[in-house]
């Protein structure tokens, strides 16, 4: 796979140390993640896409009857990640590859587009080629599901997001400010069908449907 994107380059470039580290630095978030990982992938069967799997977090919430094929920039995170799907009871194929460009995924193949804390990792303007891929490779009536933080409007929560933002950028790429919502509400084919937050106002679910 080449990465065409240069913003791209050195995300993969800091995912090469961060990856080793991934899971110990995140244990203190993940500890209420993983409350919630069960309940979003609830009902996702079939052919599933996760796109930025990561260590595969969300591997063993997975029902037997999903299929996934996780993509990721990083090959330290999908070398986690087929680690970690070892505890699974899908099916897990891991694929190196970039969101944007998607060159090896097959157009219109899956039932379930699934992607948690991928989007605020994501440059603003490159979510709209990525946004075009998850169209592509869904099915006709496809679902898809997102997870992502975002920044709140109360102000107490907002000064502490602010303060760990300089270190959730430098380790991980990531931002609160990523506007991943409107991106896919300005997509002809993908509709968002609900948004609801998973805590306060900071962790945004959207789930939707490709109609092409
Ligand atoms: C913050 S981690 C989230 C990992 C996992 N989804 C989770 O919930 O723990 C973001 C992941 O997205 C991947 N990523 C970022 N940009 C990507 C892109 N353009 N294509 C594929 N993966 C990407 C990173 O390599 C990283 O593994």
């Amino acid at each position: 796979m080449s990465i065409v994107n240069e913003e791209n380059r050195s995300l993969e470039a800091k995912y090469r140390i961060t990856s080793r580290l991934y899971d110990v630095l995140d244990y203190p978030w993940e500890r209420q993640y993983r409350e919630w990982r069960p309940r979003l992938l609830s009902d996702v069967r079939g052919a599933v896409i996760e796109v930025g799997v990561g260590t595969g977090r969300n591997l063993p919430h997975y029902h037997p009857d999903a299929e996934v094929t996780g993509i990721d920039l990083s090959k330290g995170m999908l070398k986690r990640a087929t680690r970690r799907s070892r505890s699974a009871v899908c099916t897990f194929h891991p694929v190196h590859e970039d969101a944007t460009v998607m060159a090896s995924v097959p157009t219109s193949h899956f039932d379930w587009l699934v992607s948690t804390f991928l989007c605020c990792v994501m440059p603003d303007h490159l979510q709209p080629a990525a946004i075009e891929q998850f169209a592509r490779v869904l099915k006709p009536g496809g679902r898809f599901r997102l997870l992502e933080m975002v920044y709140s409007k109360d102000p107490a929560l907002r000064r502490r997001q602010r303060f760990f933002a300089p270190f959730v950028q430098m380790v991980y790429g990531a931002r609160f400010d990523r506007d991943t919502l409107s991106h896919i509400e300005q997509s002809p084919q993908l509709h968002v069908t609900e948004t609801h937050y998973l805590k306060a106002d900071t962790y945004l679910v959207i789930d939707g449907l490709c109609r092409k």
